[in-house]
């Protein structure tokens, strides 16, 4: 049987009844239940425009999308359930703040073009952050990414197809859309952590091989990819310094704003209380549907 070392020098993966560190395991319970966490608390500034989307379709699409973060949050749940932990106990230390999620869930939707940008920027954010995590040392994590990401490039397009839509009606329309741009763009940069000099998990977790690569290389990858789209969609990103550098080979851009990043992961964003009210709101409501659940799974454990 192949040590822990071995597995990850032979860059295998790690399953969950294999031995390894304990301070592997706990590296893994933190992203993987931020993980989940940020799917969960992320159906909510979309879920606000189901009952406000402009048509039927447009309603469908945001429906399911919201329901599959869902899915992904319970997929990912499953995931920590993996390395011994219990939902209910991560859903109590959510909802305390004894575990973060994603900084971007705390940023407010003020108009219907917000859905296309978090689609289109957030989303997309995401997939450059979650396709390396598909490749992911941990087994059930990586297996999880793997469908995580196919319905995330879903989300992403739709998004994008929704904002070419807005582009091409009215100035107004128009007008929605760079404005919902200008307010995610920063916010969407500084979704892939703090600065590589900043990040104090970085260098362990890619020796583990949990991360592929560092939060600024992901960064300048996102920026790359995404200045051709908005060119095409015909908005401009927020940022006075960004422009190619054909020496580098890729695009130089502006410093986030990392005071505004270690507010909102401290507590302190436009969003937060109310992000982690809701939740516990919704927490206590389903009460009763978890003890009927339980319940009725014990009368059928009962019954021969
Ligand atoms: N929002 C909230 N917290 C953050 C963010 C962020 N955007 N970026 C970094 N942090 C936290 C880290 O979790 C870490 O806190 P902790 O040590 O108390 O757990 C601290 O800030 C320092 O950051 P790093 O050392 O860079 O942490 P790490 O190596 O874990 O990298 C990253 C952070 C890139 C977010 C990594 O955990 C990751 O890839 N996670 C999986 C992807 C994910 O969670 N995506 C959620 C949003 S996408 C979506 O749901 C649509």
């Amino acid at each position: 049987m192949s040590t822990f070392d071995e597995v990850i020098a032979a860059d295998q993966r790690i399953e969950p009844r294999d031995e390894m560190p304990e301070a592997y395991r706990k590296t893994m319970v933190r992203q993987i239940a931020q993980h989940a966490h940020s799917e969960i608390i992320g159906m909510q500034p979309e879920g606000y425009w189901i009952t406000r989307a402009p048509s039927l379709r447009r309603k469908a699409i945001l429906l399911a999308k919201v329901q599959d973060e869902a899915g992904h949050g319970l997929y990912l749940y499953a995931a920590a359930e993996t390395l011994g932990m219990d939902r209910a106990d991560l859903t109590e230390r959510l909802i305390d703040g004894r575990q973060k999620y994603s900084s971007i869930f705390n940023y407010p939707t003020l108009s219907y073009a917000d859905v296309g940008v978090i689609g289109w920027l957030v989303d997309g954010a995401a997939i450059c952050n979650q396709v390396p995590l598909c490749r992911s040392s941990y087994g059930p994590y990586a297996r999880a990414m793997i469908r995580v990401c196919k319905e995330e490039s879903f989300h992403q397009r739709q998004g994008y197809e929704l904002l070419m839509t807005m582009m091409g009606g009215t100035a107004a329309q128009r007008a929605m859309v760079q404005d919902a741009v200008d307010r995610w763009w920063w916010p969407s940069l500084m979704m892939f952590g703090p600065p590589d000099a900043d990040s104090p998990n970085t260098a362990r977790s890619m020796a583990w091989r949990i991360k592929r690569h560092t939060n600024d290389e992901l960064r300048q990858k996102f920026v790359d990819m995404t200045v051709p789209q908005a060119e095409r969609l015909g908005v401009t990103l927020p940022d006075p310094e960004l422009r190619w550098n054909a020496e580098r080979g890729h695009h130089d851009f502006g410093t986030p704003d990392w005071d505004e990043l270690k507010r909102v992961i401290g507590g302190d964003g436009p969003c937060n209380a109310e992000r982690i009210a809701n939740r516990r709101r919704a927490h206590e409501e389903g009460a009763w549907v978890r003890e009927a659940a339980a319940a009725h799974a014990r009368k059928k454990e009962a019954t021969p």
